[in-house]
């Protein structure tokens, strides 16, 4: 039957979902399926149903996307989708409801304070970096790409990080910054069939791995394998995959991690439900270290398709 990629959207991540889609879309034209492009910016949904489409591969990315939105109008229409259902999207989305179902579940994340747009004067914002410590990191709590994040590493900058991530979305999380290892580990199935991938080692250029060094420059290294000791891969991999379970993700993931330079302990930062398929992205990059092309990656995602 007929597949639908859906691509672009209205998020900030939208220039990143159309590259992801891109790719998604080529791949499956090229295993034979009968594949095409929706982007949900410029078309309702419903025409899905209408238009005869039986599947769809999910490629959005951030807001109206990632975020169960998206999947809850699928649900609805009965067409079965890639990727985590309503609760673990929206949940997920999130990178302070993350942090709650996390510490919950002993899963170890960096100390964090939140602030809420509108709620919160200079005085509270000036308090942060006594209780988290310089520097510290200020990110929008429901946006990707590392879009409206920023490192503050004086008072003076805080204010103005605050006011910027405001801009994008109403909850500002601002997180103790581990300095280490940046790593990234993909999930591949569901519950208990839920695996991980190779961990990959992020080298970017002044540890800034930011919008730009993830889609538009050669600069960044990307390690895989990642050259850690083998029994720290294999405890991030332990780690992820049950952050991953226990957010109730569904067939696929990727988890941001870093790992502390001094004491060597993991923080999971956060978890992609619709993570990039971009040229530059993580997922297709770890899964051909293990053997699966990028177009094996996509067929065996839709195959996961389900309602
Ligand atoms: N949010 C981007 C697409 C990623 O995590 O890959
Ligand atoms: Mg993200």
């Amino acid at each position: 039957g007929k597949v639908a990629v859906l691509m672009g959207g209205k998020s900030a991540e939208r220039e990143v979902s159309l590259m992801s889609g891109a790719g998604v879309l080529k791949a499956l034209q090229s295993k034979g399926v009968n594949a095409h492009a929706f982007d949900p910016k410029d078309r309702d949904l419903s025409e899905l149903k209408r238009k005869g489409f039986k599947r769809c591969f999910i490629a959005l990315h951030g807001r109206f996307g990632e975020d169960g939105t998206v999947q809850g109008a699928l649900e609805l229409l009965g067409i079965p989708y890639t990727g985590s259902g309503v609760m673990a999207s929206s949940v997920s989305i999130d990178k302070v409801m993350t942090k709650r179902i996390w510490i919950a579940e002993g899963i170890p994340t960096p100390k964090y304070q939140i602030l809420r747009r509108g709620a919160y004067t200079r005085e509270v914002v000036r308090t942060i970096p006594d209780d988290l410590g310089l520097p510290l990191i200020v990110k929008p709590a429901r946006e990707g790409s590392s879009i409206g994040v920023a490192k503050v590493e004086g008072y003076s900058q805080m204010q103005e990080a605050v006011e910027a991530a405001a801009q994008l979305d109403s909850d500002i999380l601002c997180e103790q910054f581990v300095s280490g290892d940046e790593v990234t580990c993909p999930v591949l199935g569901t519950g208990d069939e839920a695996r991980a991938l190779p961990v990959i080692r992020i080298v970017a250029p002044e540890g800034n791995y930011d919008y730009q060094n993830k889609y538009f420059t050669d600069d960044t290294q990307y390690l895989v394998p990642c050259g850690l000791p083998e029994g720290e891969e294999a405890a991030i991999q332990d780690l992820v995959v049950k952050a991953y379970r226990v957010l109730g993700c569904r067939g696929w993931g990727r988890i941001d991690v870093m790992i502390d330079a001094k004491t060597r302990q993991p923080s999971l930062l956060e978890i992609n439900t619709s993570p990039g398929m971009t040229g530059h992205s993580l997922v297709p990059m770890s899964a051909r270290a293990a053997g699966i092309s990028y177009e094996d990656l996509c067929l065996q995602l839709l195959a996961s398709a389900s309602l």
